[in-house]
């Protein structure tokens, strides 16, 4: 139990990195609590116009999901993996440094299924593209794409990660209750990318 300990702070160590806090900060883009829904995300990122902080929050985002899977999965068992998995992503979305105020883990979420199962990682990827060029909405591309997730991995994964996906997708959910609010009566807003 010594080592799932460990391998549960070191992913929460690295899930908790605010990489799209810290972006905006250094690239001068200002304070994203400030800024359109105020979150941490690569969505609330491209809201400061800033297209390439915006990608390179999404890639760090999702990179640090991806690398907690792969040096739990190189260092330690299956165990280790699917620990790590989850707690990168409590740690974007509860990150002890800004408070326990993170993010809504669509970015981790997709790389962490990228790294334990990649079929699993692309479909849902593709999911979220598709519910995003229709609905023209990050959070309802994130919905629907957490949604999916458990089918997806049923259908190309297994058992583990169908656990996995099905908790995390609880959990998208549970981040997203402000989006789904504003969904409901209509004023969600589309995504800068799209308009
Ligand atoms: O990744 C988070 C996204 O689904 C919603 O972000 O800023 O529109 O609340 P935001």
């Amino acid at each position: 139990t010594a080592g799932l300990i460990l391998w549960a702070v070191i992913g929460y160590g690295l899930g908790s990195i605010p990489f799209g806090m810290v972006l905006a900060r250094v690239m001068g883009l200002g304070n994203l609590r400030e800024i359109g829904s105020g979150n941490i995300g690569a969505t609330n990122v491209l809201r400061t116009g800033n297209k390439k902080a915006a990608a390179l929050t999404l890639l760090l985002d999702g990179g640090k999901g991806s690398v907690a899977v792969l040096l739990a999965r190189v260092f330690a068992g299956e165990d280790a993996v699917q620990l790590a998995a989850l707690m990168a992503f409590v740690g974007h979305c509860y990150p002890v440094w800004l408070g326990f105020r993170g993010g809504k883990g669509v970015a981790t979420f997709l790389g962490i299924l990228l790294a334990l199962a990649w079929p699993v990682g692309v479909a849902c990827c593709l999911t979220w593209l598709v519910a995003a060029l229709i609905s023209r909405m990050s959070s309802m591309a994130a919905i629907m794409a957490a949604a999916l997730s458990t089918g997806w991995a049923i259908v190309l994964g297994n058992g583990a990660i169908i656990i996995l996906a099905f908790v995390l997708t609880l959990l998208v959910f549970w981040r997203h209750r402000s989006n789904m609010a504003r969904i409901k009566v209509g004023t969600e807003p589309k995504i800068g990318l799209f308009r």
